[in-house]
């Protein structure tokens, strides 16, 4: 019987992606379908004086002009506009009032028949404002920061910096050798291929169908419903394909809001699609400025960590995670102190973004430790591996699994890092200077509640469901090999269903939570599956596998068959046919029973090699052994993807990436994917990925973590002490540009 966990089974869905079949959410019709195009706001902060859209109207095609002034009613609550990933505070509620909130904030839809039209006409919607001081500097506003009290609990509240351990104060004192420094780490942004839109079709009666992009269908599902009042039958939402995401779509953002007001005001199918300089105020990375001390006793034990981290939130609401305690999550350190601050600035509020608060903290960490290493003169994988913890430090409590070590010793082996020489400047190939650098990676594996469909037919086919999204990690495919595997069939007999608001109950997909979770929900409504075959197989007569318990069954080739005696079988279609059934339909809610004794984390090493031109100082990143522990790989192709990608992420991070923001206008400067450098193809070399053997027996019965985040996590500090190490230099601000080599 072949099995697919674990095989490198290609997109069930790459045929229709490639092909076009696949439709996202601008590409839906209906008839008379009206666009929609977004006149956005020119300040920062203040508010409408004025709206004049008479120009606007009188374009041959304009239908309507929304804006807060004559727009259908919406909830007036903050609860209403909260959604199931919201921070604490007051959601943004688009077209609602006057107010000004960050530049860029959508003021009004113009609908049109045709986008061009739309677009045009909403360049003649002349504005008048009443404009305030705003404030969007992160250092302009440091000393005014509000600090978060701490909890006592990590990873299960993540919202919060831990309590701190020991005394710092004493062991930092007592160090032998100590590190202090600064790191920063800018705004950045997602910037997925797809723009964000909406295509919200007009159902009649007030019912809507709508295709959004989201990583959430119920999520967003459920606050239309609150914002406008609509009965959850009325009101359905899909998203089947998404193209990419990273955090941005967790949240519904304002496209669906306008599509929605936009249909109901004039009874009609309405699409919206956000510009790419659009996209640059649905959220982003906050800006992070972060201090770490280290001190380390004689033989390069860690003995006090001290991280400070001073984030930036919206006005309207607070949002952060916890920054720092990956610090004391990692490495062994009797000592540990944590400090969270926030500064409120007139931007929109930051989002979660791909390994949201470890990809910046544990750069800041992972640099520190690099510097570290310099002052003990000790090899920086050596420090790692003495400071190596076996539990987890925050909470005193091993591992369900934590195979990191590995990730050190085979990262290390396919890189070559024992012929480093240690000296900065050491290294060269010709005029450029070659650095070698390493960092560690740390992300959460977490599970959440999820329910899953499976309808089994009796020509041996089924059909599995569930309503998380596919933000392109390869959701489809994983749930097909699971499903083909838990109920024995081909996997071309498995059809999958997501992206839809109506199907079994998922919430968002994203923290890497859903490929555990799902693969889960499937494994056991599957149980449930088999079940109802062997009572079915139990009714036949001369059943061969007449006594045989539920446990002591499985599915395999097609059949029902005994654990003890595979000679005892009886196909599934046999069973079906005989027994009358032409369908069998299970659908099972599971959730994550975790008594908190264990901590579940997945954990990488990461190893660069830059190459930098020495009189221009121009930084090739040349090579990156990325090294994985997580768990068991369901698939080892869509697996490796997602850490490479997340490797091109963070040399875009360690590099490349940075949001300007203009603070005389409060406005970002580089909202486009010309001026908001990523890595192209000319940045990206030779990337290989390992996964190293992790077995997990407790965290679920499939050993399954996630990997969505923990590609970009550590990379770009792997980057940075590489850049140190051939220069000599360290930069401690993100992106290390040319400029900053040579200050
Ligand atoms: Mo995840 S923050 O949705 O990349």
């Amino acid at each position: 019987m072949q099995t697919y966990i674990g095989t490198p089974a290609s997109r069930i869905d790459g045929r229709a992606k490639v092909t076009g079949e696949a439709q996202y959410s601008a590409e839906f019709n209906a008839p008379g379908l009206l666009h929609g195009s977004v006149v956005t706001s020119r300040i920062a902060k203040g508010r409408i004086l004025r709206i004049d859209a008479s120009d606007a109207l009188r374009v041959e095609g304009v239908i309507d002009v929304l804006s807060h002034e004559n727009r259908p009613p919406m909830a007036k609550t903050d609860r209403a506009y909260s959604d199931a990933t919201a921070p604490k505070g007051s959601a943004f509620r688009p077209l609602y009032n006057d107010r000004i909130l960050f530049s860029g904030q959508p003021i009004a839809l113009v609908v049109a028949e045709e986008p061009e039209i739309a677009r045009c006409a909403a360049s003649l919607v002349r504005v008048e404002y009443g404009e305030e001081a705003h404030v969007t500097d992160i250092f302009g506003r440091r000393d005014q920061a509000i600090a978060l009290e701490p909890t006592a609990k990590f990873p299960d509240s993540i919202f919060a910096p831990p309590k701190p351990r020991g005394s710092v104060e004493t062991a930092l004192a007592a160090a032998k050798v100590r590190h202090a420094g600064e790191y920063y780490v800018p705004i950045e942004h997602h910037n997925p291929m797809e723009l964000y839109a909406s295509t919200v079709i007009w159902e009649g009666g007030g019912k809507l169908t709508i295709h959004d992009k989201t990583q959430g269908v119920q999520n967003v599902h459920d606050y239309v419903c609150s914002v406008f009042g609509m009965k959850p039958e009325d009101v359905r939402v899909m998203s089947a394909y998404v193209g990419g995401a990273f955090g941005s779509g967790l949240r519904p953002q304002y496209e669906v809001v306008l599509a929605v007001l936009a249909a109901r005001a004039l009874k009609r199918s309405v699409r919206v699609v956000l510009t790419r300089q659009q996209m640059y105020v649905l959220g982003y990375r906050p800006a992070m400025i972060q201090r770490i001390e280290l001190g380390a006793r004689d033989g390069g034990t860690l003995d006090a960590i001290t991280h400070d981290a001073v984030t930036v939130t919206s006005q309207y609401e607070e949002y952060y995670r916890q920054e720092t305690a990956w610090s004391g999550l990692l490495y062994t350190s009797a000592n540990a102190k944590y400090g969270h601050k926030l500064v409120k600035v007139d931007l929109c509020t930051p989002c979660d973004m791909r390994a949201p608060s470890a990809a910046s903290a544990v750069y800041a960490l992972e640099c520190a430790m690099d510097e570290l290493a310099v002052a003990l003169k000790l090899d920086p994988l050596e420090l790692r591996l003495r400071c190596y913890s076996d539990r987890d430090q925050n909470n005193n409590r091993p591992y369900s699994s934590k195979s990191l070590r590995a990730c050190y010793q085979e990262g290390a082996e396919a890189f070559g890092w024992d012929r480093r020489s240690p000296e900065p400047r050491s290294m060269r190939d010709g005029r450029e200077l070659i650095g070698w650098g390493m960092a560690t990676g740390v992300w959460e594996a977490l599970q959440v509640p999820i329910g899953v469909r499976i309808v089994l037919s009796a020509n041996g086919h089924a059909e599995v469901s569930c309503a998380t999204s596919d933000i392109g990690t390869g959701t489809y495919t994983i749930m097909a090999q699971v499903a083909a595997d838990m109920l024995g069939l081909p996997m071309e007999n498995i059809t999958i269903k997501l992206g839809d608001s109506t199907l079994p109950q998922s919430p968002v997909e994203g923290g890497s939570w859903i490929a555990a979770s799902v693969s889960n929900g499937i494994a056991t409504t599957a149980d449930e599956v088999r079940a109802d075959l062997l009572r079915l197989a139990n009714q036949m007569p001369n059943s061969p596998l007449a006594g045989a318990g539920p446990d002591e069954v499985a599915l395999a080739d097609g059949k029902l068959v005994s654990k003890v005696d595979t000679s005892r079988a009886v196909s599934i279609v046999d069973v079906m046919r005989q027994g009358g059934v032409n369908r069998i339909e299970e659908e099972k809610l599971v959730t994550f029973a975790d008594d908190g004794s264990k901590a579940h984390n997945t954990h990488s090493a990461i190893f660069a090699e830059v190459k930098v031109d020495e009189d221009l100082g121009v930084i090739r990143l040349t090579r990156v052994v990325s090294a994985v522990a997580a768990g068991r790989i369901v698939n080892t192709k869509t697996a490796q993807s997602q850490i490479m990608g997340g490797v091109v992420w963070g040399i875009g991070m360690a590099l490349h990436e940075e949001t300007l923001v203009d603070h005389s206008f409060g406005r970002v400067m580089n909202a486009n994917i010309a001026e908001y450098h990523v890595p192209v193809n000319a940045d990206v070399h030779d990337i290989k990925v390992i996964f190293v053997d992790e077995p997990d027996a407790t965290i679920n019965r499939l050993g399954i973590k996630g990997l969505g985040e923990i590609g970009i996590v550590g990379v770009a500090a792997a980057i940075a002490n590489a850049v140190y190490h051939a220069t000599g230099k360290r930069v401690r601000d993100l992106p290390i540009t040319v400029d900053k080599l040579q200050r």
